[in-house]
């Protein structure tokens, strides 16, 4: 059923590819997915993906989905822990909202197909839980050390099987169609129509329109030199909404995952925290423990403190490097309940059973992102968002481990049910549409100048707005991006469009965003550690970054 209509919008868009649909959504990680198997009972859903479906952040998670399912646990310790994380920005009632439906929303996820861990106890069988960093109890639900995978594959399968669902796979969103433009004047809130996407097979730009559009893009590692992300991780859905004009929010709070592998050849894989869960000791390079030095926790201090720790470690010695110790969760054990990442590192020649293995600190994830409301809507209407992309408010200054997943399953379901009740009500009567105008006809005559510039963004990010920062440093980050992007824009309007200039002009301009997020805050708090800045102002400072 598709309720777009008019002459005049079939005329206009004679030059470019439609597709029409109820619902848009962007992204196929565990949000996007999860959103348009919701929707399927209620109307054409079209799913934009821009590499093949698999490839998300969703596929490579390891530790599992925090869901307070213990006999010790509870929703209020739950909700505490996430508090605690959060150091003091978390809203709680977003927290008691995701961890008061955790349960029901992991009972559904196995009703569509999904088999976590089990263990055996004296009186039966029961949910084998993880241990991780800012837990005060075992909740991490996992499928071994594959617990992405496994999602997503059972989501895929579950999407795969639903009529009402269209998969495009290597359709890159570009940016929002919005009413503002449509009609070539303000509109207040302003509407969003769907997504100009390329189609990198014709690289052809197409219009999806849709009542609804939902952005599910997840993170944006890809903004820095080191990242645990894969590469579709480039901010694309914050730099679109941000150039939507919708409100976005924390993006100075960019989560370092402690603890990755450091070889030339292995891309910064992620050593799960899930192994210092189960006993695995960080050490220097001279083989000193040293997390005990700056946490009573330790070795499961909360992750800004682990990163922050090595980090000082490594800056200290002069090191490249510090050691993650898995020898003490004992040789049978680690090669059970974490055979990818055992084999993995076997790959690089590293028995994880038998020798302690190198590990530097990475991005790994975005607390902040596009502003959302508990019903999932952002500041444009009819643009929702959900997973990474958006910033609920659910993890404050510092996400605890695995909750992630647990918040794109939550407000998935939050996100399906505002979309069909924003269908009911919808009356599509599309004004004037301009055709796709940016960028010039001409080819870009050379690629390396792009790869140049992706190089420049990210180390410029490593460099001057990692894990510790400074005044003076933000300051040349600031002026230096500003003149890549000044050179990225030049490029974008003057060539076609393909997919890894659009990306490096979303990279940059999130990382502009995360700059001027940095630098507006006058403190330090959770990720957010500022040399210049080190207390915490409770009294001006607790509140988030809005943009
Ligand atoms: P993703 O799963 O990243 O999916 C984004 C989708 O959007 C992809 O399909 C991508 O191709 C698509 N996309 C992006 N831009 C565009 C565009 N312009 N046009 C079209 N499509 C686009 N969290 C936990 O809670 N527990 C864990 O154990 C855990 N482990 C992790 C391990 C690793 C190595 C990583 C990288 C992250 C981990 N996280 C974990 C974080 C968690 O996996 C992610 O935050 C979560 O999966 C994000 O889901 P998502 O659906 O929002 O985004
Ligand atoms: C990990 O397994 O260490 C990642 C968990 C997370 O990012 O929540």
């Amino acid at each position: 059923m598709t309720r777009i209509s008019g002459v005049q919008y079939e005329r206009q868009y004679s030059e470019m590819r439609v597709n029409e649909s109820d619902f848009l959504v962007i992204g196929s990680g565990i949000a996007g997915l999860l959103v348009a198997i919701k929707l399927a009972s209620k109307g054409t859903v079209s799913l934009v993906t821009k590499k093949e479906r698999s490839e998300s952040s969703t596929n490579y998670a390891k530790g599992g989905i925090a869901v307070p399912v213990g006999e010790d646990d509870s929703a209020e310790l739950h909700t505490e822990d996430t508090l605690r994380a959060g150091c003091g920005l978390s809203h709680r009632d977003v927290v008691e909202f995701v961890v008061g439906r955790a349960r029901a929303s992991l009972e559904e996820l196995i009703s569509m197909g999904a088999h976590f861990t089990f263990e055996k106890t004296p009186t039966g069988i029961r949910l084998a839980l993880g241990h991780e960093g800012g837990h005060t109890v075992r909740r991490i639900v996992h499928a071994r050390d594959t617990t992405g995978k496994h999602i997503e594959t059972v989501l895929l399968e579950k999407a795969k099987s639903l009529e009402n669902i269209r998969i495009y796979e290597n359709h890159l969103a570009v940016d929002l169609v919005l009413e503002s433009r449509l009609r070539g004047e303000p509109v207040k809130p302003d509407r969003c129509w769907g997504a100009y996407v390329l189609d990198i097979v014709s690289n052809e730009i197409e219009a999806f329109i849709a009542c609804v559009t939902v952005l599910a893009t997840g993170g944006a590692g890809k903004v820095y030199l080191y990242t645990s992300n894969p590469d579709i991780a480039t901010g694309d859905g914050v730099a679109m909404a941000h150039r939507a004009g919708a409100r976005c929010g924390n993006l100075e709070f960019v989560q370092f995952h402690p603890t990755c592998l450091y070889h030339p050849e292995a891309k910064s894989f992620l050593i799960s925290e899930a192994v210092r869960g189960e006993g695995a000791i960080l050490r220097t390079v001279t083989g000193e423990p040293f997390m005990g030095k700056y946490h009573p926790e330790a070795e499961l201090a909360p992750r800004d403190v682990v990163a922050r720790a090595i980090d000082s470690e490594m800056k200290k010695h002069g090191h490249k490097f510090v050691l993650l110790d898995m020898r003490p969760i004992g040789k049978i054990k680690v090669k059970r309940r974490f055979p990818n990442i055992y084999m993995t590192c076997l790959q690089y020649d590293f028995d994880i059973s038998k020798q302690p293995i190198p590990v530097v600190p990475a991005a790994h994830y975005m607390c902040g992102g596009v502003s959302v409301d508990l019903k999932a809507r952002t500041s444009i209407n009819h643009l929702l968002a959900v997973g990474e992309v958006a910033f609920t408010g659910m993890h404050g200054a510092n996400r605890l481990a695995s909750n992630s997943l647990l918040e794109a399953l939550v407000f998935a379901d939050v996100a399906a049910n505002t979309a069909a009740e924003a269908l009911e009500g919808c009356v599509i009567k599309l004004p004037h549409i301009e055709p796709w105008q940016e960028g010039g006809a001409a080819h870009l005559p050379e690629v390396v100048v792009l790869d140049h510039d992706w190089d420049q963004v990210r180390s410029l990010m490593w460099d001057y707005v990692g894990i510790v920062r400074s005044d003076s440093r933000l300051d040349i980050a600031r002026k230096r991006i500003r003149l890549i992007r000044e050179q990225i824009e030049t490029y974008y309007r003057a060539y076609r469009p393909i997919p890894d200039l659009l990306e490096l002009r979303n990279i940059a301009h999130v990382a502009d965003l995360i700059i001027r997020c940095a630098m507006m805050r006058r403190e330090s708090r959770g990720l957010h550690y500022n040399i210049d800045c080190p207390q915490t102002d409770n009294v001006n400072w607790r509140r988030d970054t809005l943009i």
